[in-house]
């Protein structure tokens, strides 16, 4: 600790089960939740960044173990339209907000941008961390800043999008950065009269199509996209999951070509001249684990690239079920899977 802090409430030995989406117990040493900007200066002031760990809505992360950290549960509230120039609106929203509410609350605003990115667990504040994407959109296609606590200097700063590091399900916030930043803000540039629709994705076309919707708007992408996310993908608040647990892989072309020869159904999405990417759930399901079920935990029979926790399941035992998973994509294809979640707590070899 640098320094006392005497303006926050602070738990110990708090249960986190409530607080990520694989619904697994771990235990914080110490916990607080952040509910205002005076809050986090007085943690940066206190702490260095390894010490703490900032949750927001628990959706990408699984606790492989107890944190051995100070956790500060991102609660910071508020969103408005700060801006209106010509077809632009740029609106800010604090790091505690729910996505799915801020992407909803934009298209009642009558705003667009944000409709493929609807239902996506978590929170605003961890938005930008992994650059959230869906449907042919990312997070970066939309980010105007991110306003942060640097809780390494104790200073408030911005990142304007092009400073933010982004790629793939990546930022500098989740790499070089990791800890470093409380995000308490977002700002997103969205379109206030002509929307472009990106509905190029087969499965948004098909929904628009049984809908005979020729000219989508916003709204209507976004109830094409919730109806394909609630088919495909299983309800966190029902079955414990993290969305997507690995990240698809960027493969050379010839290691694609190669595996393609066997197995002509393989899809690919161009990456450069060199590489692309291929679909790990194919490479999974293709491995014969999709709906495999081991004790407590497993993967979903509805999508190969989420593992679930039936109830009881531990961290430890979905970790050692990635890793069985990882060892049987390499094996059959030669490819690396990397996960896509944050792994947090000592990984057990
Ligand atoms: N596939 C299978 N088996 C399955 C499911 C899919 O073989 O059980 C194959 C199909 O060939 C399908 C392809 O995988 O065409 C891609 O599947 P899908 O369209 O469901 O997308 P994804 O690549 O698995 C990514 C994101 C999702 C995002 C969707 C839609 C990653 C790691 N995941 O999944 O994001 O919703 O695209 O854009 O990039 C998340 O990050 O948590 C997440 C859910």
């Amino acid at each position: 600790m640098k320094e006392a802090i005497y303006s926050i409430d602070v738990d110990a030995g708090k249960d986190l089960r409530g607080f990520n989406s694989f619904g697994v117990q771990a235990s914080a040493p110490a916990f607080t939740s952040v509910h205002s900007p005076r809050e986090i200066e007085a943690v940066a002031r206190a702490f260095n960044p390894d010490d703490l760990l900032i949750l927001g809505g628990g959706s990408n992360m699984l606790f492989i173990g107890n944190p051995q950290k100070f956790v500060l549960h991102n609660q910071l509230i508020g969103r408005g339209i700060m801006s209106r120039t010509g077809n632009t609106a740029i609106v800010a929203a604090a790091g505690g907000e729910n996505w799915h509410d801020l992407v909803t609350w934009s298209l009642r605003m009558g705003l667009g941008g944000l409709e493929n990115l609807s239902l996506i667990p978590g929170s605003v504040g961890a938005a930008p961390m992994q650059n959230i994407g869906a449907y042919g959109v990312e997070l970066s296609d939309v980010l105007h800043r991110v306003r942060a606590m640097d809780l390494k200097t104790g200073k408030w700063v911005h990142f304007d999008a092009g400073d933010c590091g982004f790629g793939y399900r990546t930022s500098r916030f989740k790499t070089v950065d990791r800890g470093r930043y409380f995000i308490a803000e977002v700002q997103l540039q969205l379109t206030i009269n002509e929307h472009t629709a990106f509905t190029s994705y087969g499965a948004i076309k098909q929904e628009l199509a049984i809908r005979n919707i020729i000219k989508p708007t916003p709204a209507d992408i976004s109830t094409a996209v919730v109806a394909i996310r609630k088919r495909k993908l299983p309800d966190p608040k029902k079955l414990g999951n993290a969305g997507s647990f690995f990240k698809n892989p960027i493969v050379p072309r010839k290691t694609y070509q190669h595996i393609r020869e066997r197995f002509p159904d393989l899809t690919s999405y161009p990456v450069d001249d060199q590489n692309v990417k291929i679909p790990a759930a194919w490479l999974i399901e293709n491995t014969g684990w999709k709906g495999k079920r081991l004790g407590q935990v497993g993967i979903s029979p509805k999508h190969a690239l989420v593992l679930v926790n039936h109830g009881k399941g531990t961290g430890q035992e979905i970790w050692a079920l990635a890793r069985q998973i990882k060892a049987s994509v390499l094996e059959r294809f030669g490819v690396e899977l990397e996960p896509e979640v944050n792994l947090i707590g000592d990984l057990p070899q």
